[in-house]
C-alpha cells in the first residue's frame, strides 16, 4: 500500500482542520475526512456559511469552500472514518496535565492514547498513523504497544508528523511551509510508509523541503523548534526591561542585532508576554522530559523561558497599577484585543488573560474589545482561572462590539493584541472620550508614539523610556 487515497484525522481544531482542509485542496483525488467528538465543533465546519468555521484564519474559509463537500469532509463518525481510511493523522489535544505526577508540567496524552486505543479497535486491515500533534519524545512507542495487540493481525506504522504553522498565518504557512517534516522507522516498512506520506505533501510542496528522519528526532524537533522560538520571545522581553532603565529603545537594538544574518530579524518583537496554546506547554514538557532524565542543567536552562514570560505579564500589568497612581480600584481600564496574537480568535495562554487577572485583582473594572473573540470565550478564559466566581467575573469584565465604546471613560487603554485595525482608530476621538490624563499601555509596541503624544496621551510602550 503506498498511494494513499483516503485519509482520516481525528480532532478538528486549530491544526487539523486547516491543515486536512489543505491536504484536500491539494489532493483532489484523496478522500479527506476530519472527526471530532466535539459536535458543536463538526457542526461549526459544516455550517453553510463557511465564514462561521470554529477557526478564524485568512484565507481559510475560502481553501475550505473549495474543497469541502468535494473531498473534505467534518464528521462525529469517528469509527467509521478510522475504519475506511488507509492513514490516520491524530491532531488532539496534549495539554500540560493538570493533576497527578507530572502536573503543571508534563503534557497530558490521556486523548493521544484514547485516540490509539479506538484505531486498535476498529481497524480491521493496515494502516499508517501519524503523529501530528505536538508529542514528548518516545510518545511512538507507547502508541505502537498498544497498536501491537490488537490481536485481529492489522499491521501499524507509526510516523511523526509534527505541524509547525502558525496561528493567524496557517494558510500561508501550509501552502509554502519552510519545511515539512516525518520521522519513521528505517525498516523496510517504515521507510515504504515515510514515503506513502512524503507522496501527499509532493502534490504541492517542492521535495527538498520534505525533510525524513527517524521519530524520535521528529518528535524531539517539534518541542525544540518551539522552546527555540519562545526563547527569542523572552530574551528580547527580558532585554526591554532593561532599555527602560537605561534609555535605550528595544526597537532600536533589535534591529541593531537583527541585520546580524547569524541573528537574523524574525521573534525579535518585545511584547507583553508570549501566549498561545504551544510555546508554554511544549517547553513545560521539554522540562519535565529532561527532568525525568536526571538533566536538572538542562531543564533549569529551559524553564528560564517561562520564568521570564511569566515576569513580562506581571510586570506590565504592576507597571499600570504603578503609572495610574497605584491603585486602580474601580478604574475603567480598557483592553484593546484579547487573542494571543492578531489573526486568530484564539485566546490560548493569551496575555490579556492574566493582565485582566491582576487588575481585576486590584478591583479594575475592565472593558474589552477584540475583533474576532467572542464574549463567551473572554468569560469561559477568565472562569478556568478559578479566581472568582463566575459572577464576579461578569461584573468586573464588559466585553463590548466597538473599540471607541470599550474607550469611552476610561482612565487608561491596554493594548494586549497587535491587531492592524487598531493603528487606524480615529484616536483623537478617544482621546476625547476618556478621562485625564489618558493613558496608553502599548504591550505590542503597536501604536504610533510620536502621534499620539501630540494628541495628548500619555503612552508607555514596552522597553522604552
Ligand atoms: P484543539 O484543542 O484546537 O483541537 C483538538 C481537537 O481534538 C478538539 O476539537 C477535541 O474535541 C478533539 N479530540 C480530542 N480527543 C478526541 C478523540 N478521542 N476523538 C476525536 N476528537 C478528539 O487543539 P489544536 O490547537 O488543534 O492542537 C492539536 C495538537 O497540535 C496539539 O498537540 C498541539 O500542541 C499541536 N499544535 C498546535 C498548533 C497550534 O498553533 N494550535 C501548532 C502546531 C502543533
Amino acid at each position: 500500500m503506498t498511494q494513499i487515497t483516503k485519509i482520516c484525522c481525528i480532532g478538528a481544531g486549530y491544526v487539523g482542520g486547516p491543515t486536512m482542509a489543505m491536504i484536500a485542496k491539494k489532493c483532489p483525488h484523496i478522500k479527506v475526512t476530519v472527526v471530532d467528538l466535539n459536535e458543536q465543533r463538526i457542526a461549526a465546519w459544516n455550517d453553510e456559511d463557511v465564514n462561521k468555521i470554529p477557526v478564524y484564519e485568512p484565507g481559510l474559509s475560502e481553501v475550505v469552500a473549495e474543497a469541502r463537500g468535494r473531498n473534505l469532509f467534518f464528521s462525529t463518525e469517528v469509527e467509521s472514518a478510522i475504519a475506511d481510511a488507509q492513514m490516520v493523522f491524530i491532531s488532539v489535544n496534549t495539554p500540560t496535565k493538570t493533576y497527578g505526577a507530572g502536573k503543571g508540567q508534563a503534557a497530558d496524552l490521556k486523548w493521544i492514547e484514547l485516540c490509539a486505543r479506538q484505531i486498535a479497535r476498529v481497524a480491521k486491515d493496515n494502516k499508517i498513523i501519524v503523529e501530528k500533534s505536538t508529542l514528548p519524545v518516545r510518545t511512538a512507542s507507547a502508541i505502537r504497544d498498544i497498536l501491537t495487540h490488537t490481536g485481529n493481525g492489522s499491521q501499524f506504522q507509526i510516523l511523526s508528523n509534527p505541524e509547525f504553522l502558525a496561528e493567524g498565518t496557517a494558510v500561508e504557512d501550509l501552502d509554502a511551509p519552510d519545511r515539512v517534516l516525518i520521522g519513521g522507522d528505517s525498516t523496510p516498512e517504515g521507510q515504504i510508509a515515510v514515503q506513502a506520506l512524503v507522496d501527499v505533501y509532493a502534490n504541492w510542496i517542492p521535495r527538498e523541503r520534505i525533510l525524513t528522519t527517524n521519530v524520535w528526532s521528529s518528535e524531539l524537533s517539534k518541542l525544540t523548534a518551539n522552546a527555540f522560538l519562545a526563547q527569542r520571545v523572552s530574551s528580547i522581553n527580558s532585554l526591554s526591561e532593561l532599555c527602560e532603565k537605561t534609555e535605550a529603545d528595544i526597537t532600536e537594538v533589535a534591529k541593531a542585532i537583527g541585520t546580524d544574518s547569524r541573528i537574523g530579524p524574525k521573534f525579535l518583537k518585545a511584547s507583553v508576554g508570549f501566549g498561545g496554546s504551544c510555546f508554554q506547554k511544549d517547553i513545560l514538557n521539554l522540562v519535565y522530559i529532561a527532568r525525568s532524565y536526571g538533566l536538572q542543567e538542562v531543564a533549569d536552562y529551559w524553564e528560564q523561558v517561562i520564568i521570564m514570560n511569566d515576569h513580562q505579564k506581571k510586570r506590565f500589568a504592576n507597571q499600570m497599577i504603578r503609572d495610574l497612581y497605584n491603585t486602580v480600584n474601580g478604574k475603567k481600564i480598557s483592553f484593546l484585543g484579547w487573542a494571543f496574537k492578531k489573526d486568530t480568535n484564539d485566546t490560548r495562554e493569551s496575555a490579556a488573560i492574566y493582565v485582566a487577572d491582576h487588575l481585576l485583582y486590584e478591583q479594575a473594572y475592565i472593558s474589552v474589545y477584540d475583533p474576532k473573540v467572542l464574549e463567551d470565550q473572554v468569560y469561559a478564559d477568565l472562569d478556568y482561572l478559578g479566581s472568582r466566581t463566575q459572577e464576579e467575573n461578569r461584573n468586573g469584565v464588559k466585553v463590548v462590539s466597538d473599540p471607541y465604546e470599550a474607550c469611552k471613560g476610561a482612565h487608561a487603554i491596554a493594548v494586549l493584541t497587535e491587531w492592524d485595525e487598531f493603528k487606524n482608530y480615529d484616536w483623537q476621538r478617544i482621546y476625547d472620550s476618556m478621562l485625564k490624563p489618558a493613558k496608553i499601555f502599548d504591550g505590542r509596541n503597536l501604536l504610533d508614539t510620536n502621534k499620539l503624544s501630540d494628541i495628548g496621551f500619555i503612552v508607555q510602550a514596552i522597553g522604552k523610556k
